[in-house]
């Protein structure tokens, strides 16, 4: 249900059309319905990389719309007058343990009263337009602290000096605020971009998020690194697009392919480890390249070269990204298992050598933007999340699928493989003729990001699961388990097998 409604208004905000939602309270199922909207409309627009970063500023914003409405009720209730400056200073006393305590209380309340959070979301030439309405008015008072909070957090350099000064935190929203002026200043999408006014009857919080996040000229300097990057990656050897010539041809023999292959003891050595790896489903292991060919056949064969040729260039001029591959491969498994039980035959080999390299891109992403690391240092707030892509994307404006697909250009892989890796955070862009293909490596990938707790279903895109008629959650988690077990049981036998 989630999954239909937001992918249903992600694509009316695409269009242009203004969307509203409107609730009384944050509770987990607003909150989630917003995070996969968000999400969607990121994912059309390649910056999804903004998205933990955007979600937990529209979160806090959120909040603190929903707890100045709390805040009216609340005085209203107590028969103070919030704008009577005694009344005011009474009435807080209380009000913030309160409402933490009494969370279900308030939620009900504000249900039955009139008091609304309002969010609205507009595409623009400028940017994607967020608004966050409630129907009180903030008062003077109110208003001349949250400026004051905003311009002093424009004076933190980082994290760390903000939890050694705040001190006063009766109003609650001061940390939040503080943060949020960090979080957007860090993401590039700029510390003057929340705007807080009111009209007398309602107040508003907006914020615009620009497609391009960085001044060009910052953009495209870092751009034209990675392009160099990619330039600079060795070509694609002639010997593998020989082999893809030689596989093809209808009167090739096995033996005569497994004789060219053997000439080339690390190809060999990689073809071998990849046939016996848990993408395929083989009752024995794999000794020589004459039986992998037998088993495996000339389809997957062609796939292996290609995944394994464009690791070893990988992983010989870039530190070894174990963790990389490893995801990859189980997407791979996971494609190649989706492909297969829903009647997508002829694309089994394609989605798996999709899955086995969708990722290409971060792996240059993670060790140009190292390179870049004193660049990157001035916008990285919180140094425990190096760990993960998204800081280099934020640093950068570009994300790992376009740096996969500039690899994939110029290493003149086949247009289903170059789709896929380019689109497959945002398969709705993808050709319509490489659907099937992209969605699946697409789902594929959500399930492994399921499982390091990324997302869950709602935020799957809902084009995606109508192809596969996943139209409920339980159908998903279905697939889900038998994606798994399948997976660890091919993994335990192939543990056994060594
Ligand atoms: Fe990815
Ligand atoms: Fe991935």
């Amino acid at each position: 249900m989630i999954a239909a409604k937001t992918s249903q208004l992600a694509q009316q905000v695409e269009t242009g059309q203004t969307i509203g939602l409107t609730f009384h309270y944050h509770n987990k199922s607003n909150i989630q319905f917003i995070g996969s909207l968000i999400r969607k409309i990121l994912s059309k627009n390649n910056i999804i990389f903004l998205q933990d970063t955007l979600f937990t500023i529209l979160r806090e914003i959120i909040v603190n719309a929903v707890k100045a409405n709390s805040k009216r009720f609340y005085f209203e209730n107590k028969k103070l007058d919030i704008r009577n400056p005694d009344e005011y200073l009474e009435g807080m006393v209380d009000f913030k343990n309160f409402i933490v305590k009494n969370q279900e209380l308030v939620e009900q309340e504000l249900k039955k009263s009139s008091y609304r959070v309002g969010l609205y979301l507009k595409k623009t030439d400028d940017g994607l337009k967020i608004y966050v309405r409630n129907n009180a008015p903030i008062l003077e008072d109110e208003l001349k602290r949250i400026q004051e909070r905003i311009e002093k957090a424009k004076t933190y350099n980082d994290f760390s000096e903000v939890y050694g000064d705040v001190t006063d935190d009766s109003e609650g929203e001061g940390l939040g605020l503080l943060l949020t002026i960090l979080f957007l200043r860090n993401s590039g999408i700029g510390e003057n971009s929340l705007e807080i006014k009111s009209d007398g009857k309602m107040t508003q919080s907006s914020l615009v998020v620009p497609y391009q996040l960085k001044p060009a000229s910052i953009v495209n300097e870092i751009q034209a690194q990675i392009i160099d990057e990619v330039k600079e990656l060795p070509s694609f050897p002639e010997q593998i697009y020989e082999l893809q010539r030689l596989c093809n041809n209808p009167d090739v023999t096995i033996k005569a392919v497994a004789d060219q292959i053997i000439l080339d003891p690390a190809l060999s050595a990689s073809i071998l480890k990849l046939s016996n790896s848990a993408g395929f489903i083989t009752r024995k292991r794999i000794e020589s390249i004459e039986d992998a060919i037998k088993i495996i056949g000339f389809k997957n064969l062609k796939a292996i070269l290609i995944a394994s040729s464009a690791r070893t260039i990988m992983d010989r001029k870039y530190s070894m990204y174990k963790q990389i591959w490893n995801h990859c491969n189980r997407v791979a498994y996971y494609a190649r298992h989706i492909a297969t039980k829903f009647g997508y035959s002829k694309i089994v080999e394609n989605v798996y050598l999709s899955g086995l390299l969708h990722d290409l891109g971060k792996i240059v992403l993670l060790s140009t933007s190292s390179s870049l690391s004193n660049w990157i240092s001035e916008v990285t707030m919180n140094r425990e999340i190096r760990t993960s892509t998204i800081i280099e994307e934020l640093s950068i404006g570009i994300s790992h699928s376009t740096i996969g697909e500039l690899i994939a250009c110029k290493w003149n892989l086949p247009e289903y493989l170059v789709q896929t890796i380019a689109n497959h955070h945002s398969p709705l862009n993808a050709e319509q003729k490489y659907h099937p293909i992209v969605y699946i490596v697409y789902l594929a990938n959500e399930f492994c990001n399921i499982e390091q707790k990324k997302y869950d279903y709602g935020y799957v895109e809902d084009e995606v699961l109508g192809l596969f008629s996943l139209d409920s959650e339980e159908k998903f988690s279905e697939l889900h388990e038998e994606l798994i077990q399948s997976y660890s049981e091919q993994a335990n036998y192939l543990a056994a097998q060594k």
